[in-house]
């Protein structure tokens, strides 16, 4: 794995998404309180794009049905399919992939 340049630090303020393809993938860069995490950008129930839901803090929620995903780890917080598995110890079916980030010149990477 290696780290792809996605996007520049200024182009993702604080409390917002954006969508950036690394490695084949479609995903999700957040700033949450200035920290930036990454995960798959495409919802588990249904395929909806999570880059196009509303963040409010660390969660993202999907546009479709409104499942609920925490942006630093990927897992689901609020699974619209199986609410009961999300309450869950350990991963639900739900979660996505989460993706290391680092901030290098202005420029953000992610480990893919
Ligand atoms: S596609 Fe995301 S909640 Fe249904």
């Amino acid at each position: 794995m290696a780290f792809v340049a996605v996007a520049k630090k200024d182009e993702i303020p604080e409390g917002t998404t954006i969508a950036v393809e690394a490695g084949g993938r479609k995903l999700l860069v957040a700033n949450v309180g200035g920290g930036l995490h990454a995960m798959d950008a495409t919802c588990s129930h249904m395929g909806g794009d999570l880059t196009k839901g509303k963040l409010e803090g660390s969660v993202v929620t999907c546009p479709r049905h409104g499942a609920q995903y925490d942006v630093t780890t990927g897992r689901v917080v609020k699974n619209v399919g199986f609410a009961v598995k999300a309450l869950t110890a350990g991963r639900s079916a739900g979660d996505l992939n989460s993706y290391e980030v680092v901030v290098e010149g202005g420029d953000v990477k992610v480990r893919i």
